[in-house]
């Protein structure tokens, strides 16, 4: 089992990572249930309830029937303030008090919205998350934001509320989709791509193993991308600097999921789009070269991720661009970077350098 400890100004939390961590006989588990010896209320969702409940409670030493929990209808789709008052309905159900505790089980969705009602309930209670996909166990869980959609837009509405506990049962992602899995890898590759070119060389030799999810290897992953996330946010809790650079490829993505109105690619599949094309958006101002994306591209390939960008024209994608809040007269904020593990904020990039990126669609010869 992996440990690290986040590292928050008010508090911090340990994340456990590692294969079995629902084993009731195990160190996690224990570990578990000295965090929760009261009330808790489990939070969780359609897909990951039927499979992973019965695992938690036995976890905790109890029997599902005997664990309260509000299971909401899988998806995005329900990251909603409806969500929300029915998990706080269903924390004042179980008659829980302010030293009582959420359970989040599930995805980022489920994370966000547990952690938001915790935040809320009774002003603030405790909160663990066991993250059962791998975007979860890379980057919801690890940072301390939380929150909801609004119809005007995403995650318009949330709170800075760390857990008491991360625990990421590996075990947990045997049963997640293909494709949820490899949007998470896009991710993992983020934190190479930003910071830590040894880790870039260590996914890229072990491919074949990724994609078959070895416990082992994507422990290791998981491990290694929660220290890099928990490092920044320890520098920058509070998205003032640093934090930023964990928006790589993430202004060009963004643009790409709401032109598409939000269907169509998963968040980690537009980040993969977007996060070459920052790499490109480097290579022409001058920062990067081309072999750098190269390899970018290559290992993005490799672990089935999309590269090539959806038809969609650069003036439509540069409209949202345009909005942002950093965005001035002279140009965009972009994160971009020198090559594999170091990127930068550059501020004032000429809109017609990202218009050109925009425009190359097709493989490059
Ligand atoms: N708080 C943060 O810092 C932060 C960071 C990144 C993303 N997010 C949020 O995270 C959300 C995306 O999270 P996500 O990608 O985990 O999506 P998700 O929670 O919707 O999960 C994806 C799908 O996988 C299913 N699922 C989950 N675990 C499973 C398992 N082990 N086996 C089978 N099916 C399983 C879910 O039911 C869902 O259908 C977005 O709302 C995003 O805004 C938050």
């Amino acid at each position: 089992m992996h440990r690290l400890e986040v590292a928050l100004a008010e508090r911090g939390y340990p994340i456990l990572i590692g294969s079995g961590l629902l084993d009731p006989d195990g160190e996690a588990a224990q570990t578990l249930r000295g965090e929760v010896p009261g009330r808790c209320l489990v939070v969780s969702d359609a897909q990951v309830a039927p499979r992973y409940l019965g695992r938690l409670a036995a976890a905790l030493g109890r029997s599902q029937a005997e664990l309260p929990n509000v299971v909401l209808p899988s998806g995005e789709a329900h990251k909603t303030l409806a969500s929300f008052g029915q998990i706080l309905d269903a924390c004042a159900g179980a008659g829980l008090r302010r030293d009582d505790l959420l359970i989040a089980l599930g995805g980022g969705v489920i994370g966000d919205l547990a952690g938001f009602a915790a935040a809320s309930y009774m002003r603030g209670i405790g909160f663990v998350q066991i993250p059962t996909t791998l975007l979860a166990m890379v980057d919801s869980s690890v940072g301390g934001k939380t929150g909801l959609n609004l119809g005007a837009g995403k995650n318009l509405v949330g709170a800075f509320w760390p857990p008491r506990l991360v625990l990421a049962d590996i075990d947990t992602l045997s049963t997640l989709d293909a494709r949820e899995y490899r949007a998470g890898l896009a991710e993992v590759v983020k934190y190479a791509a930003i910071a830590d070119p040894g880790f870039f060389d260590w996914l890229a030799a072990r491919v074949a193993l990724i994609n078959a999810r070895d416990p082992a290897v994507v422990a290791r992953l998981v491990e290694v991308s929660c220290r890099h996330k928990a490092a920044i946010v320890a520098r920058d809790e509070r998205e003032q600097g640093d934090r930023a650079l964990l928006n790589f490829g993430h202004t060009f993505g963004h643009a790409i999921e709401a032109a598409l109105d939000y269907k169509g690619l998963l968040h980690g599949e537009a980040v993969a789009i977007g996060m070459l094309q920052a790499a490109r958006l480097s290579e022409r101002l001058g920062l990067a070269n081309a072999a750098d994306s190269a390899r970018l591209e290559a290992l993005l390939q490799a672990l089935g991720l999309p590269t090539t960008p959806p038809q969609i024209t650069p003036e439509r994608l540069l409209e949202p661009m345009a909005l942002d809040k950093k965005a001035t007269r002279k140009g965009l904020r972009f994160i971009l970077w020198h090559g594999i593990g170091q990127a930068r904020i550059v501020d004032e990039v000429a809109v017609g350098e990202v218009r050109a990126v925009l425009a190359e669609r097709g493989p490059r010869a």
